[in-house]
């Protein structure tokens, strides 16, 4: 009877903690229940240690079978689709299905201002696929940072430096004579006009981009993984992060403050006496600055039809609108390509070793040339983000070309050395299998979501209004910038409004209701003089500057979908009607 209930007990307790899955503690447990249920006798004791193999055996074999189905499932995501944006909140419908949120809401994925923020780029929650991996994001709000120059810390990140004003402006005696000369500079750069002012050192391009990964899960605490002045992680540990998006997700309940994420686990690896390696996975959204110019010519408008056709907008419109999409490209023919101008801004882009070493590789099919080079003088920089590689030897369809996955168009990916990021190993041979070697590998993934052009705007400041990093220092003394007496005490980096409100002849374009901008407030300048000025930071399109509305965010996402064959034949619809007369542009006329 005591054995009988004994043994329930120890029933109970192996489940507990095989939920937690630590393998070791369950054949501690195992062994002690089994020892504890069966007469003590020397031959039990070997039926013991053959039941404990045996259990031993069979939870490995479970568990490996758990770590298969995993990759079944990727494995079916991936050929779904590319990797990609999926789906955006459902946060607008009408009385066809198309009224409804895409990859596109009230924006192209949730884009929107947090001008008023010294670094604050506005993005909304996200249902994104990398390399198979579904995960949901948190509302986004990523700052104006970059992978470290100076630190291999993981996930080290530093400011983005802001382009200088022109001289010619800051020249200039008076602020309206700044504003007039500043307003050239701008129309230049929209008309992309350089013998009118030469502007290109002035607005500088950064590409943001989405970078993926599975951590090492060996500590409860959890990674924050990339900084923003508005939204975290709203959980303490990873398994509270997935208890509570659990719940929402069965109860239909939303985060109100959009700060969870659905960002999946899984077993990476089943070691040999069966105890399971946890991965995290992590996301994060940073801008690498671009060298040289980027022409605004080679951001190409795409057609969303299900965003136009509904709001009986035509492509012109659209551009004027935050649902524009892009995409990049230097063609301005729609041809096959290769290693293209993408190809080579994400080259640029380090992984998350930050300045990874030359010899980074994955080293098993043996050295690996960069998809845009004639011979092998140089290696591919596998520590950066590539997608188009060369083999040193045809391959088995005859070609030495090759693209990271299998079939993923947007998908780069990075070699690193990161303790943080789980490795996987496999053994390559030759002499017909009688050499092995082992290479153990970590990667991290990497997909473009926006060029934005950082202006003279986030560092011009005719007025000399003081400038403080800590948020809230402008605003004591509950000061909201709305009458002289209660004018901002400067700016500092939420409170960042030091624009002459001249300088714009509109007001915000296209607000969003997730904007935080105000059109003008009041600020005290150095020399304690009321000031009425406009938000500094990135805005998607700013207010008409002599009648032009000037864009300066342009998404590029690739669409998840948009990488399976249905959507490339929709596409080709698409391309047919608007190249025979039809509806060009989606509005419906
Ligand atoms: C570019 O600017 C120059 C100088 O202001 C002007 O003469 C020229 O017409 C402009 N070009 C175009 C294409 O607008
Ligand atoms: C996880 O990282 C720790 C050190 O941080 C290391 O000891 C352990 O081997 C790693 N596990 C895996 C599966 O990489
Ligand atoms: C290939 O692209 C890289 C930039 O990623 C560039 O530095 C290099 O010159 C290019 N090589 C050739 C042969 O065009
Ligand atoms: C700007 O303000 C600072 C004090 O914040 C002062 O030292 C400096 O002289 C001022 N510059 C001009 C051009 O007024
Ligand atoms: C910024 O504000 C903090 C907090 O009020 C204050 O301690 C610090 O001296 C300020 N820094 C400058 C440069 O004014």
């Amino acid at each position: 009877m005591t054995s009988l209930l004994g043994s329930s007990f120890c029933q109970a307790m192996m489940m507990m903690t095989m939920k937690r899955e630590r393998s070791a503690a369950i054949l501690g447990l195992v062994f002690v229940c089994l020892t504890a249920v069966l007469p003590g006798s020397r031959g039990a004791d070997v039926d013991v240690q053959a039941e404990l193999q045996e259990l031993r055996d069979m939870i490995r074999t479970l568990t490996k079978l758990t770590m298969v189905q995993q990759e079944f499932i990727e494995e079916r995501i991936r050929s779904d689709g590319q990797s990609g944006i999926k789906q955006l909140r459902h946060d607008t419908e009408g009385t066809r299905t198309y009224y409804g949120s895409t990859h596109i809401d009230y924006s192209t994925a949730a884009i929107h201002d947090h001008s008023d923020y010294v670094r604050a780029v506005g993005m909304g929650e996200t249902i994104a696929v990398m390399n198979g991996v579904e995960f949901r994001t948190r509302h986004n709000d990523y700052r104006l940072v970059r992978a470290s120059t100076t630190s291999n810390d993981f996930l080290a990140t530093e400011d983005l430096d802001f382009p200088p004003v022109p001289p010619e402006v800051t020249d200039k005696d008076s602020v309206q004579e700044q504003i007039a000369e500043l307003r050239e500079w701008f129309l230049a750069f929209h008309n992309q006009n350089d013998s009118h002012r030469n502007y290109h050192d002035y607005f500088r391009p950064v590409l943001c981009y989405m970078e993926g990964m599975w951590i090492n899960d060996t500590d409860s605490e959890m990674t924050e993984p990339f900084p923003s002045d508005r939204h975290f992680l709203d959980a303490s540990s990873w398994e509270d992060l997935m208890t509570k998006v659990r719940y929402m997700a069965y109860t239909g309940l939303k985060d109100n403050l959009e700060n969870l994420a659905f960002l999946p686990r899984k077993i990476m690896s089943v070691s040999d006496d069966g105890h399971p390696h946890i991965a995290q996975w992590l996301y994060r959204i940073l801008c690498h600055p671009i060298q040289g110019d980027l022409p605004t010519r080679y951001l190409r408008q795409r057609e969303d039809w299900s965003y136009s056709y509904p709001r009986g907008r035509n492509q012109k419109s659209v551009l004027a609108s935050r649902g524009a999409r892009f995409q990049i490209s230097e063609f301005e023919e729609d041809k096959f390509t290769d290693f293209s101008l993408l190809d080579e801004l994400m080259q640029g882009i380090p992984g998350v070793d930050n300045t990874p070493s030359a010899s980074l590789a994955r080293g098993y099919a043996g050295d690996l040339y960069p998809g845009n080079s004639s011979g092998q003088e140089h290696t591919l920089q596998e520590g950066f983000y590539h997608r188009w590689y060369k083999f040193a030897r045809k391959g088995a369809m005859g070609s030495a070309f090759a693209h990271v996955g299998f079939s993923d168009e947007p998908l780069f990916m990075a070699v690193t050395s990161q303790e943080r990021v789980v490795p996987l190993a496999a053994e390559s041979c030759n002499n017909n299998g009688r050499q092995c070697v082992s290479h153990s590998t970590r990667v991290t993934y990497a997909m473009p979501l926006e060029v934005i052009y950082l202006t003279p705007l986030l560092s011009w400041n005719p007025y000399n209004i003081s400038y403080n990093e800590t948020a809230g220092t402008s605003r004591q003394d509950s000061r909201d910038g709305s009458t002289d007496s209660l004018a901002f005490l400067g700016s500092d980096s939420e409170t960042y409004y030091r624009t002459p409100v001249d300088f714009f002849s509109g007001g915000s374009v296209e607000a969003d209701v997730a904007d935080t901008v105000r059109a003008t407030v009041k600020v005290l300048d150095s020399q304690n003089v009321v000031r009425d000025v406009t938000a500094s930071g990135t805005r998607v399109i700013l207010p008409a500057i002599e009648g032009q509305e000037i864009r300066l965010r342009y998404p590029v996402p690739p669409i998840h979908m948009e990488g399976s064959s249905v959507w490339k034949e929709v596409n080709v619809i698409k391309d047919y009607l608007t190249e025979n007369g039809g509806d060009d542009d989606g509005d419906g006329d």
